[in-house]
This record gives C-alpha cells, sequence and structure tokens, in this order.
C-alpha cells in the first residue's frame, strides 16, 4: 500500500492544521521527551495491546499487526540498549515511538493511534510505570524491615532509656524501640498496596476525552496489561492524577519515618549519647577537622525528605486549577513522581544497607539508664500493688527521686530505711522492681517491651512477612 503523506509543516504529527512552526524556545518548553523517555517501555507494552485488540476487533489487520509488533519489538531491543535516537523536535515519548515506527514499518505504523490519543496513551503509560515503581517500593520497604528486625532480634534484652520529651522516661529494649520502625514500615507497605489498587486501572479507550467511535475492547486491553479494570468514565480516566498524588503522600510519609530514624541515629552517634556507630563508608570527615566522623547518609535522608514533601505540594497544586478533561498542566506530573520514587528507592536501599552495619554499644545505653531515674515508674507501680492510690504513690516516688537527686545517686543505691521515710510499703523485695531487667520483664503484654514479647513480636512479624505482610 503507498504511504500517506503527513500534512503541510514541518512535519509533527500535528503539524498539519498549523501555518507556522513553532520557536525552538517553545518547542523546548513544551517538549517533554527529556523525562518521559524514561516510559519508554511502558509506552511499548500499552502500544502492543493497544494494537492486538484493534486487530482482535478487526480495526486494523492482521498484517499491520504483524507489522507493528514487529516495529515495536526491534524498538524496545533499542531503547534497553540505549540505541534509540531520542528527537526534542518530536516532543515527547509517544511521538517520539511512533515516529520511528513509522519509519521501520510504513502505514501499519500511522495506524497505531487508531481510537487512542496521546491523553489516555500518556495516563496508561504513568500508571504502568507507577504499578512498578510501587512494586520496587514495597521489595525495598521489605528489605528495610528484614534488616531492622535482624538488629532487633540481636538486641531483644539489650535496654537503652526510653524518652519522652527526650528525657529519659522508662527503660526499653533497643529491639523494641526499633521494632516501633518496623510497624510503621508495615503501614507504609499497607498504604502502598491500597495505592497501588487506584492505580491498577486502564486508562485506554477513553480516547482524547469522551471515548472513541471504534468497536474497541477495554476489558481486553485492561487484561493484557495486567490492569484489575478499566478507568470507568473517559473525561476521568484522562484528567486525574490523584494515583501519582496517594503514591507521593504515601512516599512522603516513609520519608517522615526515614527522617524520624535519621535524626536518632545522628544523636545516639553523638558521644553524649555513644549508643551506636555507624559504619565509615556511612559517613564522611572534614576538611578542616582532622577528628571528625560525619553521619552525612542519615543527614541526607532527613534532608531529602522536604523534596519528598515539596512535589507533594506540587501536585497537589498542579491538579487543583484545572477544569475537565485534559490540561497540558498535567505533562509536569512527571519530574515530581520521577523524583519522588528515585529519592525514596536510593534512600530505602542506603538504608537498609545502613542499619545492617551498626555497630550497638550497650554499655553506654546501660549507662544512660543510670542517669535519669529510669526506674521510678516501677517504684510507684510497686506502692500501688501494695494498696496505695497512684496519685500518693507518684508523689511519695518524686520525693524519693529528689532525694537521690539531691545526694547524686539512682533510687536503687538508697537503702530500704532511707526508702521507707517515704513510704512505709516499701519492703525488700523493692530492689527486683527497681533493677532495669525488672522492669523490663515487668511490661509483659502484646506491645510490651519485655524481651519475651519483643522476640514474640518479630517472629509474628517474620511470619506475616513470608505472606502477604
Ligand atoms: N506529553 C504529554 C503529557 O505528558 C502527553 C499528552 C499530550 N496530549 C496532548 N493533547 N498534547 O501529558
Amino acid at each position: 500500500m503507498a504511504e500517506h503523506k503527513d500534512g503541510a509543516g514541518s512535519g509533527t504529527a500535528w503539524s498539519g492544521r498549523f501555518s507556522e512552526p513553532v520557536s525552538e524556545l517553545v518547542k523546548r518548553y513544551t517538549a517533554s521527551v527529556s523525562f518521559d523517555r524514561r516510559m519508554g517501555l511502558q509506552d511499548i507494552r500499552g502500544s502492543l495491546a493497544h494494537a492486538a485488540m484493534l486487530a482482535r476487533q478487526g480495526i486494523i489487520s492482521a498484517a499491520d499487526l504483524a507489522s507493528i509488533e514487529h516495529g515495536l519489538t526491534r524498538i524496545r531491543g533499542e531503547i534497553e540498549r540505549g540505541e534509540f535516537a531520542w528527537n526534542l523536535d518530536d516532543e515527547d515519548v509517544h511521538l517520539n515511538i511512533e515516529k520511528r515506527l513509522t519509519a521501520l514499518v510504513g502505514d501499519a505504523g500511522k495506524r497505531l493511534h487508531t481510537g487512542r490519543s496521546r491523553n489516555d496513551q500518556v495516563a496508561t503509560d504513568i500508571r504502568l510505570w507507577l504499578r512498578d515503581t510501587i512494586d520496587t517500593i514495597d521489595g525495598l520497604l521489605l528489605n528495610h524491615m528484614g534488616a531492622l528486625l535482624d538488629l532487633a532480634e540481636k538486641h531483644a534484652a539489650t535496654a537503652m532509656p526510653g524518652f519522652t520529651h527526650l528525657q529519659v522516661a522508662q527503660p526499653v529494649t533497643f529491639g523494641h524501640h526499633l521494632l516501633a520502625y518496623v510497624e510503621m514500615a508495615r503501614r507504609d507497605r499497607e498504604r502502598l498496596a491500597d495505592a497501588r489498587r487506584r492505580v491498577n486501572r486502564l486508562p485506554l479507550g477513553a480516547a482524547a476525552l469522551a471515548g472513541t467511535t471504534y468497536p474497541i475492547d477495554r476489558e481486553f486491553v485492561a487484561q493484557q496489561l495486567g490492569f484489575e479494570g478499566v478507568c470507568e468514565n473517559s473525561l476521568d480516566a484522562v484528567s486525574d492524577r490523584d494515583f501519582a498524588i496517594e503514591f507521593v503522600a504515601a512516599a512522603s510519609l516513609i520519608m517522615v519515618h526515614l527522617s524520624r530514624l535519621s535524626e536518632e541515629l545522628i544523636l545516639w552517634m553523638n558521644p553524649r549519647f555513644g549508643f551506636i556507630d555507624i559504619a565509615d563508608r556511612f559517613c564522611t570527615g572534614s576538611s578542616i577537622m582532622p577528628q571528625k566522623k560525619n553521619p552525612d547518609v542519615p543527614e541526607l535522608a532527613r534532608g531529602k525528605s522536604g523534596r519528598v514533601f515539596g512535589h507533594l505540594m506540587g501536585l497537589l497544586t498542579l491538579m487543583k486549577g484545572q477544569p475537565l478533561a485534559y490540561n497540558k498542566d498535567n505533562q509536569e506530573d512527571k519530574e515530581p513522581l520521577f523524583d519522588t520514587a528515585d529519592t525514596l528507592v536510593d534512600t530505602l536501599r542506603i538504608f537498609a544497607d545502613m542499619i545492617s552495619a551498626v555497630t550497638v554499644k550497650p554499655e553506654a545505653m546501660a549507662a544512660a539508664l543510670k542517669q535519669g531515674y529510669a526506674t521510678a515508674t516501677d517504684l510507684a507501680d510497686y506502692l500501688v500493688k501494695k494498696g496505695m492510690p497512684f496519685r500518693d504513690a507518684h508523689e511519695a516516688v518524686a520525693r524519693a527521686v529528689r532525694a537521690a537527686e539531691a545526694r547524686g545517686c539512682d533510687l536503687p543505691d538508697l537503702d530500704l530505711a532511707e526508702l521507707r521515710t517515704f513510704a512505709p510499703e516499701i519492703a525488700e523485695d523493692v530492689y527486683a522492681v527497681l533493677t532495669v531487667e525488672g522492669s523490663l520483664a515487668a511490661r509483659d503484654h502484646v506491645g510490651g517491651t519485655a524481651p519475651n514479647q519483643v522476640r514474640a513480636a518479630i517472629a509474628k512479624v517474620k511470619k506475616s512477612m513470608t505472606g502477604k505482610g
């Protein structure tokens, strides 16, 4: 069959209607190929499924389908090998690939876009890309949890001061403390899985905005691409990016959690705490102070959370004033989305590695526990069990703490006679309660810090990880 000619003009996919080409500046301003080429493989996947549907419905011939498949397979190889010549003149990933396809297979390539628009095409590509990315991030979250769990297991009974208001509060185990971050990561996975359900719907078939006049089969395309269903409204399908916003919101919370952990790692590495050491390969030195070892990786993770939150605000703002349906504004969704994913992937990768290489210093944690009267609540609970109302017990122990403070010692350093001056109920058995080990072991319930509970919690999470999480 003879090749049909492009419209007049500079030879872009839409130039037929125009009497003058766009300026270089406008071309650069409006083009997205410099960043959306990242979705090249997803674009090909979507096109293969669309073409298969067109042939199945008798909209294009079997011969055209064979040519399209042949051409797209070749282009996929070129992209994978880094040989594909991306061209700014062809605006975006979609037109670049379509143009190359037509160069390779002629008219069949020009038939691929039948019943489709770049509006539903780009929405499909982003969803395919994001679905893969969510799966990658989920795997990295699992690794991060694995590293935390391994460390928690080793330190299920290692005592450290637990803080409130960053002041010594009560003894906890280091394992228990780490398990708090495991719980955060579990919820992060749930959020991603939930967002994924809404990502995983097919926009194709919506065409530009109103649907198409061809007898298409959207369910077939959805099935080919592994989507759970189709977007039910064509206008919504091409215009909303709420699924991307949800992902960046979930990513923001992951970064909040990693940022909090970073802050603690930095504090714990400070010699005033001295609870841990971070392996040299995650730190850098100072060009002026020879003694320095700076925890650059957790500091950067804490800092990078800001750019992800910024992307969330950017995407919300991008959507808010847009009338239905597709607007070019939406092209601005990709860079924040890609940067969010890149930041998250790198941060999670580095974290799993860094956590596995943390050196824990239980002696420093134990020493810190001796300052701050961490077992004062245990003494109050002891008095309550002897029959004293809690408020009175609180008062009696507060007086005991002041006495110990005046003497510069810890509560268990006060002798029995002195302790009894604050509450005559106190007997010899009080010393078992005032020890750190006694305090930890006493919090023996689900969610508590007793070492056997920490071990049980680790086993429970590990079991859930081999299943669905
Ligand atoms: N590059 C565009 C984007 O990212 C693709 C869709 C363009 N559609 C259009 N009608 N100009 O949104």
